[in-house]
């Protein structure tokens, strides 16, 4: 079969490569399908951050994500730039853990300068595991336990506060604990910020405005008068700032502008409620490309965008520059990482389709059968032969809609060549789960020639250890 790879594009896998060109020097890794350090060497592998991936795949097994370390720096670096460049204030830029949390990703995003947004317990002592300063840490959540509100207090990071429940909660909580700094001679009044819904909704390649917001997250602004009021009558409480979040893989520049225009007069009003608002926090969900046809602004433009929204609204309002915050996710690490499987077995429909099965799918990379989300492959042991094949990726699990990607242009393969899907850094291993009991792969971290485990794989004694067999089960037999 020919590929039916539109006509025009460079008939192998090299067509992924990084741009390179100084035409190219402000694109930023959002804006390409392979990590940065991607390169084809002389035995027409793949290689990123140094090393060849089909060697890696001899030393660590597969399927293996491997993360390129100069490409996640890049991107936490491009970020941070940007807001010095277009933000005369002060800024913060936080990773949003949840594409990706684990102590070497929270270590890099941390020694690059940036804060960490959590949305869990879990998410929360992984940060904090990996030595982020409280001050630099978001809790985020619509239904944030108890045990969870209290580690937070404890901690000393930011709360953002999600809805009316929470707000009481905390309020109690928070007089409890300043009873007991009382006495301590302290004062531990928790810092919050309160998240709203801004009426904004995207759906990546569109947006609307409505007045009313279908979303579980966040206060509704019609309740901005008695949200304002109840916190400024608590002294427990430390509300330093207003936060939102307007949805994920967004494409266009105009809804976070929207965004941070009517955030600022939301600022105004919180001010004029007497609140000590100083931070602005505008969410993350800058896309990133999946595919050749996928276009997002750099993270220059997108920060660009915002910051000049932001300063134009506060001149207008007469308003001092908050501290500005955003918390991407997927275009921080998204393109940083790739995923390799070994190819196995292969299975041709006459006249419909051929299906080529990897050792791995849906439990290491949900996304497809969650989202219909499209992936491009390579294959890496042959990067520049020509795409003859047009194959259906297929994943291990019994399950039929565990297929990677549908309508792969490949060249031909056989069992043993090592395929890797790009971009597959962001909400795969967070997502990853032990379906079908697979053991989680592992990761690895490269650069400079250097790969390094950040992520053990999951060995079958693994997969029993929260097994409990309760005693009057092991000698009840069957008759
Ligand atoms: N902040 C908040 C409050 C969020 O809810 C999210 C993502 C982010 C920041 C980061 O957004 P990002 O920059 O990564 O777009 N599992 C889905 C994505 C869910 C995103 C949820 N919230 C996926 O795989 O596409």
């Amino acid at each position: 079969m020919v590929s039916t790879y539109p006509a025009g594009v460079q008939n192998s896998g090299s067509q992924y490569l990084p741009d390179l060109t100084l035409a190219a020097a402000n694109r930023s890794p959002n804006q390409e399908l392979l990590p940065l350090t991607a390169r084809i060497n002389h035995h027409d592998c793949l290689e990123i951050g140094g090393c060849d991936v089909t060697k890696l795949v001899q030393q660590f097994g597969s399927p293996l994500y491997i993360l390129d370390e100069e490409t996640l720096r890049t991107a936490c670096r491009q970020y941070r730039d940007a807001f010095k460049r277009y933000y005369p204030g002060e800024s913060q830029v936080l990773y949003a853990s949840k594409a990706w949390s684990c102590l070497a990703v929270c270590t890099i995003a941390n020694s690059e300068g940036l804060g960490i947004d959590v949305v869990s317990g879990g998410e929360l002592y992984t940060a904090l595991q990996a030595g982020l300063n409280p001050d630099k840490l978001y809790f985020h959540g619509n239904n944030k336990s108890l045990e969870e509100l209290t580690l937070a207090i404890e901690s000393g990071c930011t709360i953002v506060v999600d809805n009316w429940q929470e707000l009481r909660t905390l309020t109690s909580l928070a007089a409890g604990e300043k009873l007991r700094a009382g006495e301590a001679g302290g004062s531990l009044a928790p810092r919050i910020m309160l998240r709203l819904t801004p009426g904004i909704e995207c759906h990546t390649h569109e947006y609307i405005r409505t007045g009313h917001l279908d979303s579980k997250f966040g206060f509704d602004p019609n309740q901005l008068d008695e949200v304002f009021t109840f916190v400024s009558q608590q002294s427990s409480l430390n509300c330093i700032g207003l936060h939102a979040h307007i949805g994920s893989q967004i494409f266009e520049r105009q809804p976070h502008q929207d965004l941070a225009d009517v955030m600022v007069q939301w600022l105004d009003k919180a001010i004029s409620y007497g609140l000590p608002v100083t931070e602005l926090n505008v969410g993350g969900g800058l896309g990133i490309r999946y595919t050749e046809s996928d276009d997002p602004p750099s993270v220059e433009e997108w920060v660009k965008a915002i910051c000049e929204v932001v300063k134009d609204a506060c001149a207008a309002q007469q308003l001092p520059l908050p501290k500005l915050l955003c918390e991407p996710g997927r275009s921080l690490i998204g393109a940083a990482c790739v995923t390799a499987y070994t190819i196995g077995s292969s299975k041709v429909v006459p006249e419909i389709r051929t299906y080529v099965a990897v050792d791995g799918g849906m439990s290491d990379n949900p996304r497809p059968i969650t989202y219909q989300s499209v992936y491009r492959a390579v294959v890496a042991n042959q990067m520049s032969v020509p795409l003859t094949e047009t194959v259906t990726i297929a994943g291990k699990h019994c399950e039929s809609g565990d297929i990677l990607i549908k309508d792969a242009a490949l060249p031909q393969t056989q069992p043993g060549d090592i395929l890797v899907v790009m971009g597959t850094g962001a909400y795969n291993y967070s997502m990853a789960s032990n379906y079908n009991r697979l053991p989680r792969p592992a990761a690895v971290i490269v650069n400079a020639g250097e790969a390094n485990l950040i992520l053990r794989r999951e060995t079958y004694q693994d997969l029993l250890r929260q097994d409990c067999l309760p005693g009057r089960l092991i000698n009840s037999q069957f008759g």
